[in-house]
């Protein structure tokens, strides 16, 4: 799904598909090289995460393996409610594996802090953080990612994973949705 596809419930555009195809590209090659001659495995975070780690891996011109947890912090509205709560665990045992977690956007940091905590107690070789975007300005505690694509505004947006109440996930780009939709009884 495109904007134009759904103008009138999308204020702006934040990340256009291309630019997050260039970053994609650009990113996997800084990965490429820091990791040259380790193993990796990605660790995507459901359900937000599924396009940049389909995009992101296949920007990667070297093996890899992909594993996937589910951990809640939102439920169907736009603020956060600091509770983090695992849904579904890794598959792999990480010991000694050298672990990039692929997530979609850092907003208050308390799920990624919370994940990388979580993930370092079991004994990886190394635990660093991708996001696709951040909000600077919402950001609560303390989280380093390795690798940022965009610093964006602290507002809602939703796209290219990201939902809102499980829709717009579809949505090429990433956009902010128009404050009718929040109001709106579906
Ligand atoms: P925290 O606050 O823990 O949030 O850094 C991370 C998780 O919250 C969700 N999130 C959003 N989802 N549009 C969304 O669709 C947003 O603007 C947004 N901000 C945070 C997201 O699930 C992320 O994993
Ligand atoms: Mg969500």
């Amino acid at each position: 799904m495109k904007i134009q596809d759904i103008q009138n419930e999308v204020v702006r555009e934040v990340v256009s598909e291309q630019d997050i195809d260039n970053k994609l590209g650009e990113i996997a090659k800084l990965i490429e090289k820091d990791y040259e001659g380790k193993d990796l495995l990605l660790v995507g975070v459901l359900k937000g995460a599924v396009m940049c780690m389909a995009d992101l891996s296949r920007h990667l011109s070297r093996h890899l393996e992909m594993d996937w947890m589910a951990v809640s912090t939102y439920g169907h509205g736009t603020t956060s409610t600091g509770v983090v709560r695992i849904l579904k665990d890794l598959d792999t045992d990480i010991e000694n594996r050298h672990v990039l977690i692929v997530e979609d956007i850092l907003d208050s940091g308390l799920t990624l802090s919370w994940l990388k905590n979580n993930l370092s107690t079991r004994g990886p070789a190394s635990v660093e953080i991708f996001t696709l975007l951040r909000k600077p300005d919402a950001l609560k505690i303390h989280v380093e990612p390795k690798y940022v694509g965009f610093d964006i505004p602290n507002e809602f947006v939703i796209g290219y994973g990201l939902d809102y109440a499980e829709k717009y996930r579809n949505l090429r780009s990433i956009a902010t949705l128009h404050p009718d939709v929040y109001t709106q009884k579906s």
